[in-house]
């Protein structure tokens, strides 16, 4: 049994002729080229034949995959979700926080293919990285440098929330998962500082893991976990490089599909200097 196809958004619907296109007009469609030659502009029926059969390949593809995965209340709910009135730039923060993230996640895969997270190999791995390899150096620069604008964007996102007052009911939650995403994203800048394993990366996480160790109750095992051990060890550079690209990348990736659920579910807040009622443009169409 044929389905019947959904109706095509407008932006995909095929253009009415206009007075004129198409043939008996008369009207002469070939341009002369200067040298006697003519080039002929292509009939508009032809074009307007070729969109048509353009936007019907791509609504039978969306179509299809609509009727298998059921995506479009899903999809429909996320991109036409309510916005409030006198939205600024400061709304884009999360957004570039999270292209940040995903920036990272790209170069660190590639980075991941040449770094080897052995003690007595992994300083020559990233200088071979850097010197030998194709781009290598670029890509170690963006994931550097990414990780310094990644921890600078969040905090300029989690200002804005705060001054907008976007903290409070009902989305103190989201806040919450904020703070969870800041304590992760700071333990990514501060388990990827040893990995290089210069002189410099190694005193540094000696310093970090003994200030943890004198925390109350928990410091010293949290200390003990990171070293592998009471002392710096074999074991403690593997265990840095796991924490660095496996756990903590797939806790930040779940917590931000978290994070972006509630935002779509709850609607962003309007900024302070909106007054009145209708605050959401969804609400004044309605
Ligand atoms: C990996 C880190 C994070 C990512 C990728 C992220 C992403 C986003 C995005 C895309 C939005 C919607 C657009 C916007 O308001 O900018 C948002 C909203 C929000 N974020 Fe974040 N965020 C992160 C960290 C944080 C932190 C650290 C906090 C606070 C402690 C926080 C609290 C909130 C709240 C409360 C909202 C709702 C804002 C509103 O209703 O106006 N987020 N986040």
């Amino acid at each position: 049994m044929k389905l019947p196809s959904p109706p095509l958004p407008k932006f995909l619907r095929p253009t009415p002729p206009r007075p004129g296109d198409g043939n008996g007009d008369g009207a002469d469609r070939s341009a002369g080229n200067g040298d006697g030659s003519t080039t002929t502009a292509p009939e508009p029926k032809k074009l307007d034949k070729a969109r048509g059969a353009a936007v019907e390949g791509t609504a039978s593809v969306v179509g299809y995959l609509d009727e298998r995965t059921g995506m479009s209340p899903f999809l429909r709910g996320f991109l036409y979700r309510k916005t409030p009135k006198g939205n600024t730039w400061y709304y884009t923060l999360g957004s570039a926080t999270m292209f940040a993230f995903v920036s990272q996640a790209v170069t660190g895969i590639f980075l991941a293919m040449y770094y080897t997270p052995d003690a007595s190999r992994a300083y020559d791995s990233v200088s071979h990285l850097t010197n030998e390899v194709f781009l290598g150096e670029l890509v170690r620069g963006m994931h550097r440098w990414g990780s310094t604008i990644m921890i600078i964007l969040i905090f300029l996102h989690m200002a804005r929330v705060f001054v907008f007052g976007a903290y409070k009911y009902p989305r103190e939650i989201n806040w919450v998962i904020g703070v969870v995403l800041l304590v992760l994203t700071l333990a990514m800048g501060f388990t990827g500082y040893l990995l290089p394993f210069d002189q410099r990366s190694f005193w540094a996480t000696v310093v970090g893991v003994n200030i943890n160790a004198s925390a109350p109750v928990m410091g010293p095992y949290i200390a003990d976990f990171l070293r592998g051990g009471a002392e710096f060890g074999a074991a403690t550079l593997p265990r840095f490089y796991a924490i660095h690209m496996l756990l903590l990348p797939v806790l930040i990736g779940a917590l931000i599909g978290a994070h972006l659920y509630l935002v779509s579910k709850l609607g962003t807040t309007a900024p302070p200097w909106v007054k009145g009622e209708k605050k959401n443009i969804s609400e004044e169409a309605i």
